[in-house]
């Protein structure tokens, strides 16, 4: 019997560091296992894309779907219209989406429409919150798929609770963890302090939700806030092209003068954005991904959030969910000192992968003898 064929789908900036760590375990699985990766474009400068394969070891896709950006119908229309075509031309065995991008949901309904067996990693995640467009792509997404790889245990009841069969449900911790110890090393020696000159405490940023950064209102109230904390401390922003769009399009750039501790970056590739996290005192953060790291380095993270999909950052983790005018009192806490330390959930031990693959080879055709050593 030929290998399995499976596609692992990349599209967006959090999508690279959760394929990263499947494609290489499916490397040593070369004998029932052929990993593709199909990057759908969603993602495209070289800085949300590119940059992230080079830091994490992965080869160019096989395949490029150029999507592009859109509004969410055009964007999830065009993902699905191009990846049908290429699921025909080239059908694969198992198609892999990961996180609640719109092209994991695009590709999870092209993968069931073909009904091609379907596995979700970072599958039960739920903020609660519908007006998030990654709320509606998870449910949707897990309400289909085949196999359900799941983080942590209240993932595995918000899947329960939705009537997802038990057997459909695997937990297998963290992958975004098992990129970090991937590249542990390079994320060690990378000295980007030194790089941007930075001395003493200092902050990063990240911010990109549209409920933080589509409202010039409330971006103003977001920009006011952090200049005001970078007379306590410096803060490098890295700035998202969402969020670089805005600044622009509302006249909200601050200039070196009325903010000189505030310094605002292109985003950063993941060696040197972890070799800059890690050294920081605290992040003030909306992104998924940044909440999970920064609980594993047991980093002080503010996120500008009202809701998580991602509770065991809060529950165990150093993560705690704030509003814009309660974040210079929280810095202040972070400084003095005063900022409860966290502890690893359970499974973000940086072996995620092997169980991912473990999962895959109980479910290999019966007729599929693997041959090993
Ligand atoms: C997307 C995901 C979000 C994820 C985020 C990670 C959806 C609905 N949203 O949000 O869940 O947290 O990625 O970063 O899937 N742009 C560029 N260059 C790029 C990519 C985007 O300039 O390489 C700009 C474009 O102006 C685009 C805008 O950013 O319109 C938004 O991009 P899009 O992929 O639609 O959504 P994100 O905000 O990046
Ligand atoms: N990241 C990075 N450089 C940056 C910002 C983020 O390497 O300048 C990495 C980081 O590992 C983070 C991941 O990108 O966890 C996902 O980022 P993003 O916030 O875009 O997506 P989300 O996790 O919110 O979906």
């Amino acid at each position: 019997m030929s290998r399995q064929l499976i596609h692992l789908i990349a599209a967006a900036r959090p999508n690279f560091m959760k394929i990263a760590p499947i494609y290489h375990a499916l490397l040593n699985e070369a004998d029932w296992a052929q990993a593709v990766i199909v990057h759908t474009g969603q993602h495209y400068d070289h800085e949300m894309s590119a940059a992230f394969f080079a830091d994490l070891g992965m080869p160019q896709p096989s395949v490029n779907l150029e999507v592009g950006s859109g509004s969410h119908a055009e964007q999830t229309g065009s993902v699905m219209i191009a990846y049908e075509r290429y699921c025909q031309a080239h059908r694969p065995d198992w198609v892999i989406v990961v996180g609640d991008v719109n092209s994991t949901l695009a590709c999870g309904l092209v993968a069931k429409k073909l009904n091609l067996p379907l596995a979700h990693l970072e599958a039960g995640l739920r903020s609660g919150d519908r007006t998030m467009p990654e709320e509606i792509n998870r449910i949707v997404t897990d309400s289909i798929a085949d196999l359900l790889w799941t983080p942590s245990e209240d993932a595995d009841e918000n899947l329960r609770n939705e009537g997802v069969p038990a057997e459909r449900i695997v937990r297998v911790g963290n992958v975004m963890i098992d990129s970090y110890e991937l590249v542990r090393d390079k994320i060690e020696a990378a000295d980007v302090t030194t790089e941007l000159g930075l001395a003493g405490a200092f902050g990063v940023v990240t911010l990109h939700r549209p409920s933080n950064v589509d409202s010039a209102d409330t971006l103003r109230e977001l920009m006011q806030v952090l200049a005001e904390i970078s007379r306590r401390a410096s803060i490098v922003f890295a700035v998202h092209p969402r969020t670089a769009a805005r600044l622009k399009e509302f006249g909200l750039e601050p200039s070196r003068r009325s903010a000189p501790g505030l310094r605002l970056i292109e985003p950063m590739g993941y060696i040197r954005f972890m070799g800059l996290v890690r050294k920081a005192r605290f992040v003030i953060t909306d992104s998924g991904g940044v909440q999970e790291e920064t609980t594993y380095l047991d980093i002080p993270c503010l996120t500008l959030r009202a809701t998580t999909e991602r509770p065991v950052t809060v529950t165990h983790g150093s993560n705690r969910l704030l509003e814009p005018h309660a974040l210079a009192a929280a810095v202040e806490d972070v400084l003095a000192g005063s900022w409860p330390h966290g502890r690893r959930p359970p499974l973000w031990d940086g072996h995620t992968a092997g169980r991912v693959i473990a999962s895959l080879r109980k479910r290999l055709p019966a007729a599929f003898t693997p041959r090993k050593g």
